[in-house]
């Protein structure tokens, strides 16, 4: 178990479209609580290379990570002063062409041999950056889309497999649950690490997921609720591509709900809504705004802003009504948010005025936490370590890794 009173965690997360690197630095403080430290962050969003396919196109990401990822590692090192540091003592830098830096860069080739162009960044940088001071690597090993996450692995492990730091396997979905405890305590870097009164409910909605967890305690999990088929975000950019809005179609369609002015008849149906258990399902609803725009003889701007409108709500009725029957089936005395959809003011603000109304704890964290980032993989990664979690070198990337 690791019991430092300080430790440095280095988070990669590349489940996705975002390349994300961040290094925190956590301080267990007797009587005051652990604090956590922002020392880098960086994030490469790669929505506008994937905006003329409609979608996050999984060997597009996984190309975009590879090529992203070392210029945001050092990045990150650089923020963080760990770069300098690192270069003023030069004790473990090794000897090119020695036969130990040789046999590293064998051993490293066969890590990355998956990811061709990574190597070829990799070996050209990082070698000649003396090791940082980094206790553990915490990396997202699931769920999200295979290709792309193994690129993340396989880097974890290079930089393992040079430095001799531990690495820490990683769920996405705890981290989107974990960041909602951290409270700022200066400026947007200093942390506390809250406690959360339990059971909490986590609802988790974004283009990849849709689910309900209910947290049990501390890094105890059970999903309640999960999305049947389409998850809400997909849900949102599909009816924007019917709609010929861009891609990601949540803003755009929440910007035109914005502009509805009422008076309009048009009805979309709330999928699941008296269903006893805790699923969501929004095909159905995707389906009916089809068929209603095919049966219309023009599309216009006021008829595309209420479809929004009465879609947004559809939406939102839903996801207010199945989040209070979990916090009524399972007591809860936390309500915690995340996921890109939490970006929408609407369904942020109705799901606070339910936590209000049920007189529980709301959650919700900053909206760049709530998308996919490297501090909440981290946060997760050094939450897991202390509890006693084991670190690992022989894992896979699992694009449907469960809580
Ligand atoms: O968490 P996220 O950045 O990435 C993953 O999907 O994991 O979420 C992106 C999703 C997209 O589907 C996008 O359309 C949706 O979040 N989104 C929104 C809004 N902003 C982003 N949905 C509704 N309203 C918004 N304002
Ligand atoms: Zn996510």
């Amino acid at each position: 178990m690791y019991t430092l009173e300080i430790m440095k965690i280095l988070g990669i997360e590349t489940s996705c479209d975002e390349t994300a690197i961040c290094l925190i630095e956590v301080e267990d403080k007797p009587k005051i609580g652990q604090i956590l430290t922002i020392l880098g962050n960086q994030l490469y969003s790669q929505i506008a290379k994937h905006k003329e396919f409609g979608g996050v196109f999984p060997m597009l990401a996984k190309r975009e990570h590879q090529k992203n990822l070392v210029p945001l590692f050092v990045k990150c090192l650089d923020e963080s002063g760990l770069l300098r540091e690192a270069r003023n003592d030069k004790t473990d830098r090794h000897c090119e062409g020695s036969p130990e830096a040789i046999q590293k860069i064998e051993g490293l080739r066969k890590v990355l041999d998956r990811e061709v162009e990574l190597f070829e960044d990799f070996i050209k940088v990082i070698p000649q950056i003396p090791k940082p001071d980094i206790d553990a690597i915490a990396v997202t090993n699931g769920p999200g889309l295979e290709p792309a996450l193994w690129v993340g692995v396989n880097f974890a492990k290079a930089l393992s497999t040079l430095w001799n730091i531990p690495i820490i396997p990683t769920n996405h979905m705890e981290g989107h649950i974990v960041v909602a405890s951290l409270e700022a305590v200066e400026n947007q870097k200093r942390f506390l690490i809250q406690q959360i009164k339990h059971p909490a409910i986590a609802l988790l909605i974004s283009g990849g997921h849709t689910q309900l967890v209910l947290v049990k305690d501390n890094l105890e999990y059970q999903i309640v609720g999960s999305t049947r088929d389409d998850a809400v975000g997909e849900a949102y950019d599909k009816v924007a591509r019917m709609l010929n809005l861009s891609y990601p179609g949540g803003p755009e369609i929440s910007r035109l709900a914005d502009l509805y002015k009422g008076g309009g008849s048009i009805k979309f149906p709330r999928p699941m809504l008296h269903s006893k258990d805790l699923d969501f399902s929004f095909s159905g609803l995707k389906t009916s705004v089809l068929y209603l725009i095919k049966e219309l003889p023009e599309l216009t701007e006021k008829i595309k802003q209420e479809i929004a409108f009465e879609f947004q709500a559809a939406v939102t009725d839903v996801l207010v009504a199945k989040t209070r029957k979990a916090v009524e089936q399972y007591g809860a005395q936390t309500l915690i948010v995340g996921g890109g959809v939490i970006a929408n003011k609407d369904i942020r603000l109705a799901l606070e005025k339910l936590a209000t109304e049920l007189g529980i704890d709301f959650k919700l964290p900053e909206i760049s936490a709530s998308t996919d980032n490297a501090l909440m993989i981290a946060l997760a990664g050094y939450l897991n370590l202390k509890a006693g979690k084991k670190t690992d070198s022989d894992f896979k990337a699992s694009g449907n890794l469960s809580l």
